[in-house]
């Protein structure tokens, strides 16, 4: 099993991701911090939170640590998402114990009273000698790149490689040249990409090609084994036109996907919206559904149209110089394509 720690800004996308690191069996999920990017960083650690104590065991719950990270990028302007992801970074999501429940209460409290990076180092530290853990990313890099910082001999010790939801190759989705997770905190992004340790991007070219369209939604709602384990009821609540959902956990997330597909439908005229940040749990869990190419890829930090655009040196113009730590320039390994479907039916139903 490969030990994750998640580092997210829960978003939509993120919750998906979240839910598969506690139920797929490939993973142990050691530790969530969270980063601001979707909303505010109280509602990003408070939505993590929730998504835990809603879905995951009870030992998972007691056992896994949620801590409040950055509240704000490094030096640009802070931004959020709220028309993607609601002001909260959930809206119309149903299903989420909240704060009137005594353990979602205390673990905020604790979350709040935590530090991303310092847990983050803590749990490299008590993982037996040899052992490793994946950092995954879905958030913005603010974290990370002072983990990186901060850290740099237990990144190298410790952490087999980050796995990061990121980028593009000529498009954007927060501008119309850059990503969302790399545009809020660009200069963080570039130092994390060329950290001392392998770095898996998904850009969107990679995320766009899994939609979650009507008939996968269809899938969610009809009878099917799944791997999910079975979770304490909630009180049904109804999700509007659709039809209620067998277990609470796919009524959550229908009702979750639902409000995406709407701002995707609105806002980029598609016909479901990428699942971006699952597939990071996903290429944790089952790399074998995935291929990709190692490329140089830089971060703009100075272009006055161009702000967190993803330049990624296809075809080796920059036939770049070895590194700081003598590695060949290319610093990072892009996902370009994966198994749709055996995604869609073996991980995420
Ligand atoms: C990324 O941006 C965020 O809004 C999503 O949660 C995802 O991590 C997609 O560009
Ligand atoms: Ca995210």
């Amino acid at each position: 099993r490969a030990k994750v720690w998640l580092d997210c800004d829960p978003g939509r996308d993120d919750l998906v991701a979240i839910l598969l690191a506690l139920h797929l069996p490939e993973i142990e999920l050691l530790g969530l911090s969270s980063v601001h990017g979707n909303a505010s960083i109280e509602h990003m650690t408070y939505n993590a939170v929730r998504v835990l104590c809603s879905f995951g065991t009870p030992e998972q719950v007691a056992t896994i640590p949620v801590h409040k990270g950055a509240e704000r990028p490094l030096l640009v302007r802070p931004r959020e998402a709220s028309f993607v992801h609601g002001c909260d970074g959930l809206g119309g999501v149903e299903g989420l114990l909240d704060m009137t429940n005594p353990t979602v209460a205390a673990k905020q409290a604790e979350a709040l009273k935590g530090n991303a990076v310092q847990g983050l180092a803590d749990a490299c530290r008590s993982l037996p000698d040899g052992e490793k853990l994946t950092l995954i990313a879905t958030g913005s890099f603010t974290n990370v790149a002072l983990f990186v910082s901060l850290f740099p001999d237990l990144v190298v010790e410790k952490v087999d490689r980050i796995v990061a939801m990121a980028g593009a190759e000529g498009r954007g989705n927060k501008s119309p040249v850059a990503e969302s997770n790399v545009l809020c905190d660009p200069h963080a992004a570039a130092i994390v990409f060329d950290a001392e340790v392998p770095v898996v991007l998904c850009p969107l070219n990679l995320t766009h090609t899994a939609l979650f369209t009507p008939s996968i939604h269809r899938l969610l709602l009809q009878p099917r084994p799944t791997h999910l384990p079975p979770t304490p009821p909630l009180t049904p609540t109804g999700v509007g036109t659709l039809p209620r959902a067998l277990t609470p956990l796919r009524h959550t997330l229908s009702t979750n996907l639902s409000s995406f597909a709407e701002a995707y439908r609105l806002k980029y005229g598609m016909d479901g919206p990428p699942l971006h940040d699952a597939l990071t749990v996903a290429f944790a869990a089952h790399p074998e559904l995935f291929k990709g190419k190692r490329y140089r890829v830089d971060v703009e930090l100075t272009g006055s149209h161009s702000l967190g655009a993803t330049v990624v040196d296809l075809w080796d113009y920059k036939k770049a110089p070895e590194d700081t730590w003598g590695r060949d320039g290319k610093n990072v390994f892009v996902l370009e394509e994966v198994d749709t479907q055996a995604f869609w039916r073996e991980v995420f139903l």
